[in-house]
């Protein structure tokens, strides 16, 4: 089983909680971004992966409407009525599993409450997407408990929904999704637009590192919901603009923005040209993958940063750093920021009989720079959320 070690101790936590076995324990997968940023949003295309870090979440039905959740990492209950799902100002991680928990009522009457607890190894704050994984476990366990059957799309809405709702982050559906369809061994290459999703052969020569900086810039999600404003006004420009239809920047090519781009302030032409040229780059590496080249694919990660940090501006000094260092590192093939961005996390391919040497190079080039070295960890693209009992 991925992960035994934290399952083992969530059973014991539970017990000693509860006083008994929790009724449903699920599984959900912490996320890479591999190719493809900022574009779910605007109804584009996405590399990603799960990754083999994630979260568990058991539970029982309790005997009234109250819910008791406990977060296994700090042994921290909370208390709450399935009658009045409300956002908390307080323990903020409640929110999640509130917000999914909302999502499900919706779908079908929630009959009772329930005593759960939660415990995972996904880095907070990494660019992992924690969250996400918090969701779809709290999803999956509770519909089992509940006997509310969603499809996979369903699901990661409901995630969606949390995070829109109850976390405040205007976030696309690529964390969750990510987390559900992931394979191990493969990426899953998703079309935002009608959210269909198949799974690529990532081949024994490639795997990646993830370089997590712990660097959080302020106005974290202020920063990302004013990204995705810029993105709509864009395409409001161009579906002026174009004569074809546009309700997304997925519509527009980048050969169209150029010509097209003419009354939008630079700012927002400069976000435009982000996500519509990371569509372009997913579609070119999804051949490149196909003929097996890897070092072509990871040059598209190395463009895809430089549009980050330069057209979308939502790099930063630490991430740029870690990039940089990467590409001096013989055996890299590709690196860039991963999700978000403002901080987090690098994610770099590379061939596995170079991952430790290139993992010393990259937590000593950041150290020489910051004083303290980022957190290197192996990441394999791994099985995405499932029921465990
Ligand atoms: C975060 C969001 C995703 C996606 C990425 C950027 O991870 O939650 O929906 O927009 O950023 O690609």
């Amino acid at each position: 089983m991925v992960n035994e070690s934290v399952y083992n101790e969530l059973m014991k936590k539970y017990r000693a909680h509860y006083g008994r076995d929790p009724e449903v324990i699920a599984y959900a997968p912490g996320r890479i971004e591999v190719l493809g940023n900022h574009t779910d949003y605007n109804e584009g295309f996405v590399f990603s992966a799960a990754i083999n870090y994630g979260t568990f979440f058991a539970a029982s039905k309790s005997a009234s409407k109250a819910c008791r959740l406990v977060a296994g990492d700090l042994m921290k209950e909370v208390a709450f009525d399935v009658t009045g799902i409300e956002a908390s100002k307080t323990d903020t991680w409640q929110n999640y599993v509130k917000g999914t928990l909302a999502g499900l009522a919706g779908v079908k009457a929630v009959p009772c409450g329930f005593d759960g607890l939660f415990l995972g190894n996904i880095p907070l704050g990494s660019g992992l997407s924690s969250s996400a994984a918090l969701e779809m476990c709290t999803g999956l366990a509770l519909g089992k408990l509940y006997g509310i059957t969603v499809d996979d799309v369903t699901l990661a809405k409901i995630g969606q929904k949390a995070e829109h709702m109850y976390a405040g982050c205007k976030c696309g559906l690529l964390d969750q999704i990510s987390s559900l369809a992931g394979q191990a061994g493969r990426l899953v290459k998703t079309d935002f637009r009608t959210v269909a999703y198949e799974t690529v052969e990532m081949g024994e020569a490639a795997c990646f590192l993830m370089c997590n900086t712990h660097a959080k810039h302020a106005l974290v999600d202020g920063a990302y919901n004013t990204r995705r404003e810029a993105c709509e006004q864009a395409a409001a420009h161009f579906a002026k603009e174009l004569r074809h239809p546009v309700t997304a920047l997925r519509d527009v090519s980048m050969a169209e923005w150029a010509i097209y781009k003419r009354g939008l302030s630079d700012t927002v032409a400069n976000r435009a040209a982000h996500p519509i040229g990371e569509d372009e780059r997913v579609l070119k590496g999804a051949e490149l993958l196909a003929k097996g080249d890897l070092p072509g694919f990871g040059l598209l990660m190395f463009d895809s940063h430089e549009s980050s940090r330069v057209l979308f501006e939502n790099s930063c000094e630490e991430l740029d750093a870690v990039v940089d260092a990467a590409k001096k590192i013989p055996g890299v093939l590709g690196a860039r920021l991963s999700g978000g961005g403002f901080g987090g996390s690098v994610v770099v391919l590379v061939h596995p009989r170079d991952a430790e040497t290139a993992s010393i190079a990259l937590a000593n080039a950041y150290a020489a720079k910051f004083g303290k070295p980022c957190d290197v960890s192996v990441i394999k693209p791994a099985a995405g959320a499932h029921i465990v009992k």
